[in-house]
């Protein structure tokens, strides 16, 4: 009597270990998956965090070249002489113009090539039209700088 019960004990033991081992079998398994969803999801987001940082270096990279761009006019034409960051000098603000540009949906590219009336300030548009004989003489990657720095100020 004493060895059936001994021997159901063991099976017990047997069948225990065994289920309790299979359920750390699928618990090990589950996290397996989850480790390798996470490594996914973070080398996923590794990858888009640095597809991100380069498209705003690139971005800057242009902005900065505007800034360039627009400094290389003459006294008469240059930019800053009439424009102003975030305050209205003679001309509006980078920050109106980016805005308005923003909301309208404009193409600044165009307005420096004279192909698109200006939206910003038309009643003033006189003492910009000057400006753009010279705007035109240049490259459309020039104008583009050009945009780019101004739509820093959105
Ligand atoms: C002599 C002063 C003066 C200079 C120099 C000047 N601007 Fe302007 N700018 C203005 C005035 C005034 C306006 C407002 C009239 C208008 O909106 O067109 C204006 C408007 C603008 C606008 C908005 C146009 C719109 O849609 O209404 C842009 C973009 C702009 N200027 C870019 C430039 C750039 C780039 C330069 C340098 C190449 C420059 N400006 C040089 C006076 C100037």
């Amino acid at each position: 009597m004493k060895k059936v019960f001994f021997a159901a004990l063991l099976l017990t033991g047997v069948a225990f270990t065994f289920t309790s081992c299979k359920g750390d079998k699928k618990a090990d398994k589950a996290a397996e998956t989850t480790k390798e969803v996470v490594k996914e999801v973070e080398e996923t987001t590794t990858k888009v965090v640095e597809e991100v940082k380069e498209v705003v270096a690139e971005l800057s990279a242009q902005a900065q070249k505007g800034l360039e761009v627009m400094d290389s006019f003459d006294a008469a034409n240059k930019c800053a002489a009439c424009h102003k960051a975030d305050a209205k000098f003679v001309g509006p603000s980078y920050k109106e113009i980016a805005a308005k540009y923003k909301a309208e949906k404009g193409n600044i590219v165009k307005f420096l090539k004279e192909q698109a009336d200006p939206i910003v300030d038309p009643p003033q548009f006189a003492i910009m039209k000057a400006n753009l004989a010279e705007t035109k003489k240049r490259s459309g990657d020039d104008l583009a700088a050009i945009a780019a720095y101004i739509r820093t100020f959105e």
